[in-house]
This record gives C-alpha cells, structure tokens and sequence, in this order.
C-alpha cells in the first residue's frame, strides 16, 4: 500500500473526527475506513481495501451499490432539471407514484397516492398527521423496542432508549408492548400465547385511553433496528382487526422492510395485512439519493381533494431523488431483484444456524427474507444479554465490528444484536464469504471476553 494514500487516509480521518458529528455516537476515539467507492456487495476504502457490505448500508441498499441504470437515471435528470417546486408537476415523480401503487398492499383495488418526503422519519411525522387530520383524533400508540426516526414526532414515536435525548416531546404518543418471542413480556411459553397475550395488553391499553380518541397504531411489520423481530403468525392480523373495529388508523412503518427486504414488496404483503398507510425510505432509492414517503390508500388520500393537505417540504418529490427512485424500482422489477433477495433466506437461516449451534454467545438466530440479525448474549440458559440494553459502557461489541472489519466485512446492530442483511443482488458466493467471516471473526470475538 503506497505511504502517501495511507497519509491521505489519516488526514481525512483526523479532519472528521475535527469538523463532523456522527450520529447517535460518542465522538471521541471514533475509528471509521474512510469509503471511497462501492460496487455491487462491496464497499472499497480509501487505500483500496474491500468490504462485503453485509449489512446494506443501514439496511437500505437493497440493489447493491453503483447500479448503472440509477446512476444513469441521476446523471440524466442532473442534466435536465435539478430542482421544481413540488407543487408543480413532474414526471418521474408521477410515474414513481404510479409505480409505487402497483406494488402497493392496495394494488388490484383502491391503489394508493404518494406523499413525497425526503426519509424515513418525516414520512412518519407526516402519516401521523395525515391520520390526525382524516379521524379528528390526536392519540397514537406505537411499540416499544421500536424505531421511527430521529425527527419532532417520529423520536417520539420510537421505543428504545434513542428516544430519551428527545423528550420531552410532543404529548398524546403512548406505547406498548409487541411480541417479542426471544424475551417474551408476556411469559408466553408459544407463539399463539404470545400473540393472544400481546393482544389482550393491547386492547386493555386501549380501554384506559379510550379507543375513540386514538388516531393511529404505528409498528414495524418486522422490528426493525431494535434487532429484527419477526412477530409470531397472527399477530399483525389480529392488530389489523382490533384497529378496524375502533376505526384506528393502522400506519405500517416499512422504512427498513419495504422494497424486497423480507422477500415481496412490503412486509404487509408477506404477513397478510392491509394497513391504511404505509411510509417508506431507504430502498426506494437503494439509498442512492434521499427519498421517503406515505402511501396513502386511496379512501383515504380522496378526502384531500376538497381541502388541503396538511403536510409540506421544500424537498417533497424533488426530481432528482423520484428520478433515482423511478429507476430503482424499475431495475429491481426488471432484474427479478425481490425473487433473488427472497432467494438468500435459505442460505441466510441454514448459515446463521449454524454459527447459532458452534457460538456460546449466540443467544438466537432470527429474521425474514434478506433480513436476519444475531442476538447475543452471556449465558444462553439465562439469556442474559452479553451486553445490558443501553448500556454497552465499554464498548465490547464495537470489538466484534473490529473483527469483521479486519476479515473485509462491515455491519452494524444495536445493543447485543448484530444485524445480517446483504443487498438482495448480492450472490450465495458473496452470502457464504459473509457467513464464514461472521463465523471467525464472532471466534475471535469470543476468544478476548
Ligand atoms: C423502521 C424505521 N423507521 C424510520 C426510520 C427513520 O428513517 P430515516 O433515517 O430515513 O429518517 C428508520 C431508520 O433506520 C427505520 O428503520
């Protein structure tokens, strides 16, 4: 490696650490590669090396980096108009509408409008809001050990402890419990207990708010950073028939599972429900460009044809981001993208399983589709977490982030959890390299405990 790129590196590392902030991290000693490139599964760094990206980006990048027909896609429309204010028309962002009611849970039916936003968490500010406005109502519930985003409602909305820096936030936001099988609140001994018994809390949480002043239900159809919590067969079902039957406004917060992350379009659709609004980010543009929304089913979206919407961006559909999105959807339809992701569950669970058996650390193994985190913990008779829930004080995970990094890997997780989430076009070979080096690199890991 040539001393002048390895001097290069250490400048532009000292600089960030002078001049940036990092999200959600204390900044001093932060050690990151400084990424200068990526191609399909991998992320290169500055001095050359390469890095399976095994955890999508922050689970965004579903189509794999520097696909050429968005890169293309965002070249084109640079050239052509880099900005218009969303309240004229333009037309990627209604053909990216267009699309995106195809592949909607309400396509073949009412279909859906898009409410352009620029992420995640103002598309769930946004749904709420949409849902006060249509019901006349100001309560929402959403799920602890969930997250929302980091934005005025959205923070608010979010059940884990990223939440804390932002209150107090705005009132008329309560949570709940959602099953959680591993650690089950309920003392449920099988999924159908855990779903009845997470129910029952529900609806008695609904009782002493009274039903008729909730809004909205927000939840992850799969919990998504809080360590990929696939909620047991019927509990999505059966939350969709309790907010049906108190005409709640039931918001599927899909910002990290939409876009094949769990094998179809949206989770909704893998796990049988129609929720009445659905927001999105991430994959929609495969993270290329920064580009969120609420898909509003049309029942819904027509009562804003006689009075206005009460939501806005600069940013709303901004040509360049629904031109990068345009292009992303159609390249994943085009290239049979969510079949291929769908595809890598098998060798995902087959190899997780195995890590799971050879591991004492590995408490569980779980996920859906191209979405699969490890769960870490001391003792797996007690399942005590290998680090408490906030509180990681000397940072022992961050060593097995180390670990990966030496053997060319890069993911991320949050407390005891470590998440395993290709792009969906990354290939079994691609997959396999992921899992051995996961495998090493968690022996390593485990031999300095
Ligand atoms: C489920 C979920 N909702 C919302 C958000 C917030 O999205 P953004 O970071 O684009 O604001 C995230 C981000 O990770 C998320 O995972």
């Amino acid at each position: 490696m040539p001393r002048t790129n390895m001097s290069a590196t250490a400048e532009i590392q000292a600089k960030h650490a002078k001049y940036v902030l990092s999200p959600w991290l204390a900044q001093g000693g932060l050690v990151a590669p400084v990424i200068a490139r990526g191609e399909g599964s991998y992320l290169f760094d500055a001095d050359g090396k390469k890095y399976l990206d095994f955890g999508s980006g922050l689970i965004a990048v579903n189509l794999g980096h520097g696909h050429p027909k968005v890169v293309a896609a965002i070249q084109e429309q640079a050239s052509l108009l880099g900005y218009a204010a969303p309240s004229l028309f333009h037309d990627k962002r209604a053909l990216l509408g267009e699309e995106l009611s195809a592949m909607s849970p309400w396509a073949g039916g009412e279909g859906c409008r898009t409410f352009f936003t620029t992420a995640g968490a103002d598309a769930n500010d946004d749904a709420v809001r949409i849902a006060r406005a249509v019901t006349g109502r100001t309560k929402v519930l959403s799920a602890y050990r969930s997250f929302h985003g980091s934005s005025g409602t959205s923070i608010m909305l979010t059940g884990e402890d990223r939440r804390w820096g932002g209150e107090p936030g705005p009132p008329s936001i309560m949570r709940f419990f959602a099953p959680y099988p591993y650690r089950s609140p309920f003392h449920a001994t099988s999924p159908a207990e855990e779903t009845s018994r997470a129910i029952e809390h529900l609806e008695r949480i609904l009782m002493h708010e009274d039903p008729k002043r909730v809004a909205a239900i927000l939840i992850e159809p799969v919990v998504g950073s809080n360590g990929v919590i696939v909620y047991p067969d019927g509990y999505l079902p059966a939350l969709r028939a309790l907010t049906e039957k108190h005409g709640i406004i039931l918001i599927a917060d899909e910002v990290m599972t939409g876009f094949g992350r769990t094998g179809p379009a949206f989770a909704s659709q893998k796990f049988g429900v129609v929720p009445d609004m659905l927001t999105f980010a991430k994959g929609v543009t495969s993270a290329y460009l920064p580009l969120g929304g609420v898909l509003v089913r049309e029942k819904i979206a027509s009562t804003f044809d006689a009075r206005a919407l009460p939501c806005g961006h600069t940013y709303s559909g901004h040509p360049m981001c629904v031109a990068a999105g345009l292009a992303t959807v159609r390249a994943y339809k085009e290239e049979k993208v969510f079949e291929r992701g769908a595809a890598l569950e098998g060798v995902l669970r087959a190899g997780l399983a195995n890590i799971a058996e050879k591991h004492r650390t590995v408490g569980e193994a779980r996920g859906t589709g191209a979405f699969f985190a490890l769960e870490l913990v001391k003792d797996r008779a007690t399942k005590e977490p290998l680090v408490p829930w906030h509180g990681d004080g000397p940072g022992v995970m961050k060593n097995l982030y180390v670990e990966l990094r030496k053997r060319g890997v890069y993911t991320f997780g949050k407390f005891n959890c470590v998440m395993v989430a290709p792009p969906l076009t990354a290939t079994k070979a691609e997959v396999e390299e992921g899992l051995g080096a996961l495998d090493d690199a968690l022996t390593a890991f485990e031999a300095a405990l």
